[in-house]
């Protein structure tokens, strides 16, 4: 047998073409892609299928540590599962340093989470919560040349924000070690203080987490995190960018020369602030920061994604179920700024986007496989084995039916959250088999292979740090 695998009769859509032919696969990678390949043990039949790379999704939160009382809703085994049916074939989800934690201690539990339960290939973005200059000076090279090549840096929340002159040191350490950084920019100050004066007067309902952090406090951090970027002369990436002021913040930096980037998310195309505004406590479905906004921020959204300010569309997936021991802790009722920020994603980032987006005729079909998954290896080091469908490069496909219709619902999805904050979402376009590396993961409601064949990626230092332009 020439392949191990022929699909046949679909259509191939990469960042750049869209195409009818074959593709065969051989030892796990496309060996072949032509017309009429023959000579496999198995063949797929793709007629009608549009046949584009596995979705990679930088921007999750799996198996995180927390506030005591709180537990994420998803382990590697949930969270990678729902990635497959949700036409994802790598994920990318943070390894958080505690403070007076090192960094490989921190990695060492993450990876001890992830062994054996992963059913797509991951790879780990470091958070520096404690940048010491043992981190910084020791630490940190080591590690980017081990393959952990991008970090994270936090503008608030207690346990994460750093101070101007750390923001600034890692940046520094980054530029040194070409390590490429991405930026949670919310101000704390800016932030504490909003939130005092609401819960001053009585206003402590979920819909008040908005009106905590208005525009102008994401708008802000994004400037001075631009403005870092450009004293210590590193690339950044601004990540969920909500609203047309912060998209505007990156959009001058780059007209100035700057390579800034940015990163937008699904709940920013089709969620509003109305939404935390629910009776009792369903609003704290939707409490994820920075908060969904106005529909005018979600034309602006649209509008970066357009026009290439925003290069990756990625799901902060960072889900708490509505319960007891996520959104809803004792503390919560007391007020907005003890319910856990985040929401699910993962599974229904795809679908979303294609939806809205090509089935409506905002973005083309090869700007959904840029946005999905392109330039997401190529931002972070697993470009060409990842993100595209070429020959030599992984067999992560996914098999999507451009027709079919469904309407999101809770009782359909396989992640470990209790609700999705997309439910009753009517969407064309459904991811209806799932490929990693030559081996078919899922298919259509089924979970092929119950033995995880996820693998751990290390990666490349992304060509974005030394000013390629390679997006
Ligand atoms: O609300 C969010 N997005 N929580 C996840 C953590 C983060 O900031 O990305
Ligand atoms: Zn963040
Ligand atoms: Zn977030
Ligand atoms: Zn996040």
């Amino acid at each position: 047998m020439t392949f191990d695998t022929i699909i046949k009769g679909g259509t191939i859509v990469t960042a750049a073409d869209a195409f009818m032919a074959d593709i065969g696969i051989r030892n796990g990678r496309i060996a072949a892609i032509g017309e009429a390949l023959e000579g496999a043990g198995t063949v797929i039949d793709a007629t009608g299928r549009l046949v584009m790379p596995g979705g990679i999704d930088s921007h999750v939160h799996i198996a995180q540590p927390g506030a005591p009382e709180v537990v994420m809703a998803e382990d590697f085994t949930s969270g990678t599962i729902a990635a497959a049916f949700g036409g994802n074939t790598t994920v990318m989800p943070f390894c958080l340093q505690q403070r007076g934690q090192s960094l490989r201690e921190a990695l060492k539990a993450y990876h001890a989470e992830a062994e054996g339960r992963c059913h797509v290939d991951v790879s780990f973005h470091l958070i520096l919560t404690d940048p010491t200059p043992g981190v910084l000076g020791q630490e940190l090279p080591a590690l980017v040349e081990e393959g952990y090549t991008s970090l994270k840096v936090f503008m608030t929340y207690d346990d994460m924000v750093l101070k101007d002159r750390e923001l600034l040191e890692v940046m520094a350490a980054a530029r040194r070690t070409g390590a490429f950084v991405m930026v949670h920019a919310e101000g704390y100050d800016t932030i504490r203080f909003l939130a005092d004066a609401l819960e001053a007067e009585g206003k402590t309902a979920p819909y008040y987490h908005g009106p905590s952090r208005p525009v102008a406090v994401e708008r802000e951090a994004t400037h001075r995190a631009i403005s870092f970027a450009e004293i210590t002369d590193v690339p950044i990436m601004i990540v969920h960018v909500s609203n047309r002021q912060a998209m505007e913040e990156i959009e001058r930096a780059r007209r100035r020369g700057l390579n800034i980037y940015g990163e937008t998310c699904p709940q920013y195309l089709v969620l509003t602030e109305e939404d935390m505004d629910g009776a009792a406590m369903e609003g704290a479905k939707f409490v994820c920061s920075p908060p969904p906004r106005t529909t005018e921020d979600q034309a602006a959204c649209w509008e970066g994604l357009q026009h290439g300010i925003f290069s990756v569309f990625s799901s902060d997936h960072c889900p708490y179920r509505f319960a007891e021991d996520g959104k809803l802790t004792a503390k919560a009722h007391d007020g907005f700024r003890w319910v856990p920020n985040g929401i699910p994603g993962i599974e229904t980032r795809l679908p979303i986007l294609f939806s809205e987006g090509v089935k409506k005729g905002r973005i083309s079909l090869n700007q959904f496989v840029a946005l999905t998954a392109t330039n997401h290896a190529k931002t972070y080091g697993l470009y060409p084995k990842k993100g595209t469908i070429a020959v030599g490069a992984d067999a992560d496909i996914v098999l999507w039916d451009p027709e079919m219709t469904r309407t999101i619902d809770q009782a359909d999805l396989h992640h470990g959250c209790d609700y999705t904050p997309y439910q009753g979402l009517e969407v064309t376009g459904w991811p209806v088999m799932t490929m990693l590396r030559g081996r078919v993961v899922t298919d259509g409601e089924t979970l092929v292979n119950e033995a995880p064949g996820g693998e751990y990626l290390a990666r490349e230092r992304s060509p974005l740090v030394e000013g390629r332009q390679a997006l």
